[in-house]
């Protein structure tokens, strides 16, 4: 079954929309598998973004990620990877459709309240990083044709 790593970034936990996201994910019928809320250094936000490091809003990115704490987690579920980056909505707020995430609570590209895995390669980087303790193991009890 795939995985995606999800976070919600300072501003996210700041703006009390840690219930508000997690519901989403949930709502949708992915499973949670992976939760723990912390503040990160910065050689971890940098490792987390290194394939950014060239860019010029680097900086900026590590130091509002560990501007407070987040929330990281890992959801599994069929097309996890894709469907949470269309729950999650463009990178910028401005140009994400209404309904997605950042396309309801975001404005400004640089303050957009959650990351959310790339490609299924991105995503078993990511958990590894995050979790490196590994993941919970469980399946729901309900039938799996119910989400
Ligand atoms: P990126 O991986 O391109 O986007 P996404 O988070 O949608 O996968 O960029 C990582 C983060 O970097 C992005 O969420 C917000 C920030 N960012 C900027 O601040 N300015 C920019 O011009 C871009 C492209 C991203």
């Amino acid at each position: 079954m795939e995985h995606t790593f999800i976070m919600i970034k300072p501003d996210g936990v700041q703006r009390g929309l840690v219930g508000e996201i997690i519901s989403r994910f949930e709502k949708k019928g992915f499973s949670l598998k992976g939760l723990k809320f912390l503040t990160v250094e910065r050689s971890f936000a940098e490792s987390h973004y290194a394939d950014l490091s060239a860019k010029p809003f680097f900086n900026g990115l590590v130091e509002y990620i560990v501007s407070g704490p987040v929330v990281a987690m890992v959801w599994e579920g069929k097309s996890v990877v894709s469907t949470g980056r269309t729950i999650i909505g463009a990178t910028n707020p401005l140009a994400s459709a209404p309904g997605t995430i950042r396309g309801d609570f975001a404005i400004d590209i640089g303050r957009n309240i959650i990351h959310g895995s790339d490609s299924v390669e991105s995503a078993r980087k990511e958990i590894a990083l995050w979790f490196p303790e590994g993941i919970a193991e469980w399946q729901s009890s309900l039938h799996s044709w119910i989400y």
